[in-house]
């Protein structure tokens, strides 16, 4: 069975005891286990069924952990993460010998962030170790933003989903790596690219799919929903040419009178793109179930958090 609740008491004791578990953040939710324990890493590989070659994230308390897990911090990275921490900023930093090889899928650099969720801060502080935590989705799948989508698309492979509500920011932390003192973003997520240019003076968008994926984040097929998925600049042309049953939108700001309004979804009536990506997993776990023929899903302005959330409806209509 799959339990959920908020005893952190019971998280504590489950992680403890080399369980991995759901856990809120404030990005989406993870699947955690103990990251210094690589029996408990190959469960968390195992439950969500990914490649060993793709690491995961690691997540700390508090800064002053940092230097136990990473070694040679760019000046410009402890600026990224004293401004963005606790936040959805991911570093990939040199990892230190007690950071278990199988967590970094054998790449020198361990990926590492500080969740602000006040759930996730608290259970962290109550352990003695960091936790490897995943997005809670079967690989390739759309992550999760809500216990109850975890315990949906996980019901029987874990124990316990700690209950934190649904996740503020809606969509995955932005991964940053370094060559010198230049920021790369390897993975686009909450925090924009313009964000991170302010604070470090400058930043460089890696977008190479293919030759040797340093961040696996970046691969074209992913976060896809299991019904047939479409994206478009124009929901009223592209909708001519598909049939009104079967059909479920995904839009920007604005109802189609075309389609029954039990298969649409708008991701934010006033056009707020932070309300856009607070809604955007949940909606389209939503539509999914519904089983339709298929979705057409809408891009959103192309700025701040919108250039997440359009390269994740990319990717999910790369299929
Ligand atoms: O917001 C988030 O980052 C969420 C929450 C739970 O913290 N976590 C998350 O983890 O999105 P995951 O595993 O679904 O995505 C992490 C991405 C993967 O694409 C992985 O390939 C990349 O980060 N990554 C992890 N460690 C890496 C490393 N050492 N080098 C390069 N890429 C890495
Ligand atoms: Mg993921």
């Amino acid at each position: 069975m799959t339990y959920i609740g908020n005893d952190i008491e019971r998280a504590v004791s489950l992680l403890e005891n080399d369980q991995v578990i759901g856990i809120p953040t404030e990005t989406v939710y993870g699947l955690a286990g103990n990251a210094l324990n690589p029996s408990v890493i190959t469960k968390i590989y195992e439950v969500k069924k990914r490649p060993l070659t793709n690491p995961l994230i690691i997540h700390l308390s508090d800064v002053t952990q940092l230097h136990k897990y990473v070694k040679n911090i760019p000046a410009i990275a402890e600026k990224l993460a004293e401004h963005f921490w606790p936040g959805p900023l991911t570093l990939l930093l040199p990892k230190r010998d007690v950071i278990p090889d199988i967590v970094t899928s054998g790449f020198p650099n361990v990926a590492v962030r500080i969740p602000s969720h006040p759930l996730a801060i608290q259970l962290l502080r109550k352990l003695s170790f960091p936790l490897a935590a995943p997005s809670a989705n079967p690989f390739g799948y759309i992550s999760p933003t809500s216990a109850e989508d975890v315990k949906r698309i996980l019901f029987g492979k874990i124990d316990y989903i700690l209950d934190g509500g649904l996740c503020s920011k809606g969509i995955e932390s932005t991964i940053v790596g370094f060559e010198g003192e230049t920021p790369i973003i390897y993975r686009l997520g909450a925090i924009s690219p313009e964000a991170i240019k302010k604070i470090a003076g400058k930043v460089e968008i890696n977008n190479k799919h293919n030759a040797k994926p340093i961040s696996p984040g970046m691969h074209p097929f992913h976060y896809a929903p299991n019904t047939s998925f479409y994206l478009t600049d124009n929901m009223e042309v592209m909708l001519k040419t598909f049939p009104r049953t079967g059909t479920g939108i995904l839009a920007f700001k604005n109802l189609s009178p075309l389609i029954p309004l039990e298969n649409q979804d708008i991701l934010s009536t006033s056009g707020s793109l932070d309300e856009a990506a607070h809604n955007l997993y949940k909606a389209l776990h939503r539509l999914d179930s519904l089983k339709l023929d298929r979705i057409i899903a809408e891009r959103v302005p192309n700025n701040g958090i919108g250039i997440a959330i359009n390269d994740r409806l990319e990717r999910a209509s790369a299929k």
